[in-house]
């Protein structure tokens, strides 16, 4: 699975809000978008996913141009979890969660044996199997989201793309996503990319960071490479100490003050 921005610019109307960016996805690795509210990470995973169209550039997934190649044939390929995925309140979790196996459905779009083995396995992986039979809109926002991953994780693909994750999840919830994305990728090779807020658990559960400022990159590599005090003064305006967290081996942040005007 490769997937690669080259020169991509993607606008909203007539404001381009990522200009000229490249970017190479790390196969089989756990690569993690950061920066502040408004600097283009969802509209970059959305670009990445095939689902906007760059003004300019190209996103290519496994070599072929991504919006020159078939919405099923992509989507056995990527699987994108949204920052705010919407689905009527009275859809059952485990219809939601049978939606990600749309790329696999026949002309009739009749469940298989092997479709219902994938959606069990799903709601397992993802730990809502209990919620199986309830209706989305009585779940709590961290069940919610959990229903939602399990619906990415139904459609079985190579690489996943996540926005935001582990918003509405309590922090052991949010352990457990990450926890469930570190063992996709060791344990089947998956390519993850997410975006997350909290930069320590980012630096924590990635291999790559790519650091997003007004549409541009300004840093990627290695977490100890990107984490860095100029780095966090320079993408978030703040003040931090940088310290090495012996526990997970990884650096950790500690913001101290916003960066004097
Ligand atoms: N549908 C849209 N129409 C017009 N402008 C948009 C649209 N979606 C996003 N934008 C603008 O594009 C810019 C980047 O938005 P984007 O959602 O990619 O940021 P983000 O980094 O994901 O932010 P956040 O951390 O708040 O989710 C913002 O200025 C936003 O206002
Ligand atoms: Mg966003």
């Amino acid at each position: 699975m490769e997937l690669v921005a080259h020169n991509v610019t993607l606008a909203y109307e007539d404001v381009n809000v990522v200009s000229g960016l490249n970017c190479v996805i790390p196969p089989r690795q756990i690569t993690t978008f950061i920066g502040p509210n408004g600097s283009g990470k969802s509209t970059l995973l959305r670009g990445l996913a095939r689902l906007m169209k760059p003004r300019a550039g190209v996103v290519l997934l496994d070599g072929k141009e991504i919006h020159r190649s078939g919405t099923g044939q992509v989507a056995r390929r990527l699987s994108m979890l949204p920052q705010r995925p919407t689905a009527p309140d009275g859809l059952l979790v485990r219809e939601l969660v049978a939606l990600g196996r749309f790329p696999y459905q026949g002309f009739l779009g009749a469940l298989t044996a092997e479709d219902d083995r994938q959606i069990d396995l799903a709601l397992r992986t993802a730990g809502v199997e209990a919620l199986a039979d309830r209706p989305l809109g009585e779940l709590s926002g961290g069940q919610r989201q959990l229903a939602w991953i399990a619906m990415a994780l139904a459609q079985n693909t190579p690489a996943i793309l996540l926005d935001e994750p582990t918003t509405f999840l309590d922090l052991a919830h949010q352990l457990e996503v990450l926890e469930l994305l570190e063992k996709l990728n060791r344990d089947a090779e998956r390519t993850i990319v997410m975006v997350l807020h909290d930069v320590n658990q980012a630096a924590r559960f990635s291999h790559h960071m790519v650091a997003l400022s007004r549409g541009t990159i300004v840093a990627s590599g290695k977490p100890e490479d990107v984490i860095t005090a100029d780095l966090m003064r320079q993408v978030f305006d703040i003040e931090a100490e940088i310290m090495h967290c012996a526990a997970t081996d990884s650096p950790l942040c500690v913001p101290l003050s916003r960066s004097p005007e």
